[in-house]
């Protein structure tokens, strides 16, 4: 079976973008391929050195993801810190990349931009810790949002070079969407990607309550329509329509692309049409999620049984890189 990797870092509550870029895709693809997914503690210390609800954030990823589908039964499901052979081969992969290009990436630029006063080497080499995730398990495909492309680009670099350098230990990994081209989920103003950490209002949480969730759809920013028959949607517009496309029943969405075409869709219908539809795909989710985080003693085997599946091929991983680079002595 084909290997697949990603993580989740638990900086915060998981969103409409998390759930189609990335755990929809979790949920199809432990069927098929041999899954590896993470909580990425680590990189979260990079944007968030206070660790006092870490705890309770690692918690939240695992019991929303399960809420969403996954199986620990088929995927390994696991915490990023649990698997210490991580940390070795982020070191040597740190060899292997340069000051100049890590400086180049566009989430350290926006990093630096955020956090001026705490622009730390783990922010820096966070792509490099990123490759090490995905190549300890020797992975082909990770599902992720458009968000992560040049991260997974990096990953493929780095990868090469050390197969280059020392002997052929990795595939080249792939960034991967089952709709075949990577997401971008933006916020509801249209204002940028739709995140954990920015405005509230304008980010759609797996953990809103039905009433929340109705009110941040009708808030949602649209115009006064289209004046020409045809003409192509506004990014805000579409972001819309790309949503309902998610959760609202085929039909429902060719009439309101219908109205948009012939220049007679009404906004206001539409967000309470998607309004009901999205309550109705997040209440069994929500409340899912809330039962499995309080349940600390499911959690806790889920967490040791994800890190013995993982440190399985990560050990034998770390055996052949360290056998390609030379550092065994016995
Ligand atoms: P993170 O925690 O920011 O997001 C988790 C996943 O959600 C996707 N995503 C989105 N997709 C579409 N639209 C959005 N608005 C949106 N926001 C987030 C992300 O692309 C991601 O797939 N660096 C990663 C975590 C990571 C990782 C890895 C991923 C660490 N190691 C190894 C894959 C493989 C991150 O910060 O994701």
């Amino acid at each position: 079976k084909e290997i697949v990797v990603s993580g989740i870092r638990p900086t915060g509550l998981l969103h409409l973008g998390n759930y189609f870029g990335a755990m929809r895709n979790f949920v199809r693809m432990q069927e098929e391929y041999e899954c590896y997914f993470f909580v990425a503690d680590w990189h979260s210390l990079t944007t968030h050195p206070d660790t006092k609800e870490l705890v309770s954030n690692v918690h939240r990823v695992l019991a929303e993801n399960i809420a969403c589908g996954l199986d620990p039964e088929k995927a390994a499901f696991y915490v990023q810190s649990d698997v210490h052979e991580i940390a070795e081969l982020y070191l040597y992969l740190n060899m292997l990349s340069y000051k100049g290009e890590l400086e180049k990436t566009t989430t350290f630029k926006d990093k630096v931009r955020q956090q001026p006063e705490n622009v730390n080497a783990g922010l820096l080499t966070y792509p490099v810790l990123q490759a090490a995730d995905i190549l300890i398990q020797r992975a082909l495909y990770v599902p992720v949002g458009k968000d992560q492309e040049q991260h997974l680009e990096m990953t493929r670099n780095f990868a090469d070079r050390f197969n280059k350098r020392y002997s052929e230990v990795f595939p080249l990994p792939k960034a991967f969407n089952f709709s075949g081209e990577l997401i971008k989920i933006m916020s509801l103003d249209g204002a940028g990607k739709m995140s954990k950490s920015e405005n509230q209002m304008v980010t759609i949480y797996l953990a809103d309550e039905d009433e929340l969730l109705r009110k941040k759809i009708m808030k949602a920013k649209t115009d006064s329509g289209p004046t020409e028959p045809n003409s192509t949607k506004p990014d805000y517009i579409q972001n819309l329509f790309t949503i309902m496309k998610q959760v609202s029943d085929d039909d429902v969405l060719q009439k309101f692309e219908d109205d948009y075409n012939n220049c007679v869709i009404r906004y206001g219908d539409m967000k309470k049409q998607l309004a009901e539809d999205m309550v109705r795909f997040i209440k069994p989710i929500r409340e899912k999620a809330a039962d499995i985080q309080n349940d600390k003693a499911y959690l806790s085997k889920i967490i040791k049984q994800g890190a013995d599946k993982a440190r399985t091929g990560a050990v034998e991983t770390i055996k052949l890189v360290r056998s390609a680079v030379g550092v065994n002595y016995v």
